[in-house]
């Protein structure tokens, strides 16, 4: 369909939009499934059902404007969902993979919220307020699911992740380890240089006023 009008491209939007909700129903399972943190995984299992109701909600939308709807590729979640999908896979299952997940999460739930937001906006100068009405719910989903994300992330994701290659295995796990133990060796022998420098000025602090009167000291 040319785009020959903003309500041509609304319907468009919302027809790409129709796709990319299913093609998310069919990659949340799979996250739910990789997640280890409990709270991302039922945060992704949540997401799967909001997911469903928002492909009600943009069918009824397109009915509303007098389209069929149909499906139609889109390019944009697939990418995303294939970007997100190759890193899951060659990270290791943990709090790591779960911040790579997270990642990917909330680069789809960016996507959607400005096709939602721009949809619309361009429903209501249109003078379709049910449609806008219809967008508008979806949207406010999609920013609860990034924010919920983003605590699931900040509450203990990102930190376990952070921590988690202290009980790697691998040899890039140990390599780091010695490369932290040595800066480590390194901090602990220039704090004892220090502390000695410290004493060593402090005998001197001492002779020196030792050297002064009775009357001085006083
Ligand atoms: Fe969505």
């Amino acid at each position: 369909m040319a785009v020959a009008s903003l309500r041509t491209h609304l319907i468009e939007e919302l027809t790409d939009l129709l796709d990319a909700e299913n093609q998310l129903t069919r990659a949340l399972p799979k996250m739910a499934a990789a997640a280890t943190t409990k709270t991302l995984k039922s945060a992704f299992e949540k997401h799967l059902q909001e997911t469903r109701g928002q492909i009600n909600r943009l069918n009824k939308a397109l009915r509303h404007l007098g389209e069929r709807p149909r499906r139609r590729t889109c390019e944009g979640m697939q990418g995303l969902l294939a970007e997100g999908e190759s890193v899951m896979k060659k990270t290791p299952e943990g709090a790591l993979r779960d911040a790579v997940m997270i990642t990917s999460a909330q680069k789809v739930e960016h996507y959607e919220m400005a096709s939602y937001g721009t949809a619309r906006t361009y429903a209501q100068v249109l003078g379709e307020p049910d449609v806008a009405r219809l967008l508008d719910q979806n949207l406010k989903e999609e920013k609860a699911a990034d924010g919920k994300l983003t605590a699931i992330a900040e509450r203990s994701v990102n930190h376990d992740a952070a921590e988690e290659w202290q009980s790697r295995p691998e040899d890039e796990g140990k390599l780091i380890r010695g490369a932290v133990w040595l800066g480590g060796a390194v901090g602990s022998a220039s704090r004892e240089l220090g502390r000695a420098a410290r004493r060593a000025a402090g005998i001197n602090g001492c002779r020196r006023r030792s050297r002064r009167t009775p009357s001085q000291r006083t």
